[in-house]
């Protein structure tokens, strides 16, 4: 396959070109290097370029004539996203917008997007399915539905094939170290415990009140590179005319925060500094996958099911980027 990948240079995009190019398929990042990082994009061409910029694309699309896209360019912070609505509602709706404006106009093809688990806001009942209510809390999630939805008005008018893999908690990094979880500022959990230890700085916990077994929050850590298994698979399965759908990924059980602080101090023999902090807005207590249709559909099963072990490939990768990461 050739595939176009928006947000390449980001975490998980990095880490799906690394996949993609591995299988012997042609990769093609495009990314404006807005929270991506040049270093990242080490499989395949590489074109600076923003999603809202619709003739840009254009160009891109003209020019390699992919036989799909994968769009992860995204903002993705939740409090970011509550002081700054207008930044998320214009790069994740008008820039998901324009990739699809440029797909109808230039030869539809098989479109597979960053979908969010917060799409489903403070979930009834979990684990959670597909079939649970769509009631995001922050603006994040509304523009991830939202974006659901074009997808479906899209597909309705113009065949568009598309599939959006709502994410749990996307954890980890490449084992063998050559891309990993780089963001600036680090807001995610487990990068946070692991800089605690190598820095020897006081981790933040947001909330030790919570209805939860320890009272601190549970969440559904998936590995990375599983993330990017199911985006293949995705866009494989789009090629053989399947029908668009949206699909939970997610490893189906869930961990504290507090059991990730434990994780971390068995793994580096190490006690955890921290502070307890009031509970962080839009913080739902429990968020873990249902991931059947995951399984049903995609035949995508996750490869890293212990904690432990999706830690190590994040301690790995942090430890041996000290240097340049630290400063973050
Ligand atoms: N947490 C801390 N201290 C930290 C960082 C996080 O206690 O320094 C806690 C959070 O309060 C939360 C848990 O650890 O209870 C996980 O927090 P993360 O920030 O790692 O992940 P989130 O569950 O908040 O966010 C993830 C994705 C978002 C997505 C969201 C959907 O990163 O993009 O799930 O709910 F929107």
């Amino acid at each position: 396959m050739k595939v176009l990948v928006t947000g390449g240079a980001g975490y998980i995009g990095s880490h799906t070109c690394k996949l993609l190019a591995n299988l012997g398929h042609t990769v093609i990042t495009y990314d404006n290097l807005s929270t991506g990082h040049r270093q990242l994009v080490k499989w395949g061409d590489f074109i600076y370029g923003d999603i809202r910029d619709e003739a840009r694309l254009r160009y891109a699309v003209h020019k390699y004539q992919p036989d799909g896209l994968i769009h992860f360019a995204s903002f993705i912070s939740v409090g970011e996203s509550c002081s700054d609505p207008g930044s998320y509602y214009e790069n994740n709706i008008l820039g998901s917008l324009r990739i699809m404006q440029v797909l109808r106009d230039e030869g539809v093809r098989p479109l597979v997007v960053s979908g969010s688990a917060a799409v489903y806001g403070l979930p009834d009942m979990v684990p959670v399915a597909e079939t649970a209510a769509l009631n995001p809390i922050n603006p994040y999630g509304r523009t991830k539905l939202v974006m659901e939805w074009m997808l479906e008005d899209f597909a309705q008018a113009h065949k568009l094939p598309w599939l959006a893999l709502r994410y749990f908690n996307a954890a980890g990094a490449d084992p063998s170290a050559e891309t990993g979880e780089w963001h600036e500022p680090e807001t995610h959990l487990i990068p946070n415990v692991l800089t605690a230890i190598l820095k020897g700085q006081k981790l933040k916990v947001f909330g030790t009140d919570y209805p939860t077994q320890d009272g601190t929050c549970i969440r559904d850590y998936i590995h990375v590179n599983d993330l990017a298994w199911a985006h293949v698979l995705g866009l494989s399965y789009l090629l053989e005319n399947k029908p668009s759908m949206s699909i939970n990924l997610g490893t189906g059980s869930g961990v504290s925060v507090k059991e990730i602080i434990r994780a971390v101090e068995e793994l580096t023999d190490k006690k955890v500094p921290f502070l307890v902090m009031p509970r962080r807005p839009g913080d739902p207590a429990s968020l873990v996958a249902d991931p059947t249709k995951a399984h049903k559909i995609l035949n995508w099963t996750p490869e890293f099911l212990n904690i432990k072990d999706i830690i190590a490939t994040a301690l790995n990768w942090l430890s041996l980027h000290q240097e340049n990461l630290l400063h973050i």
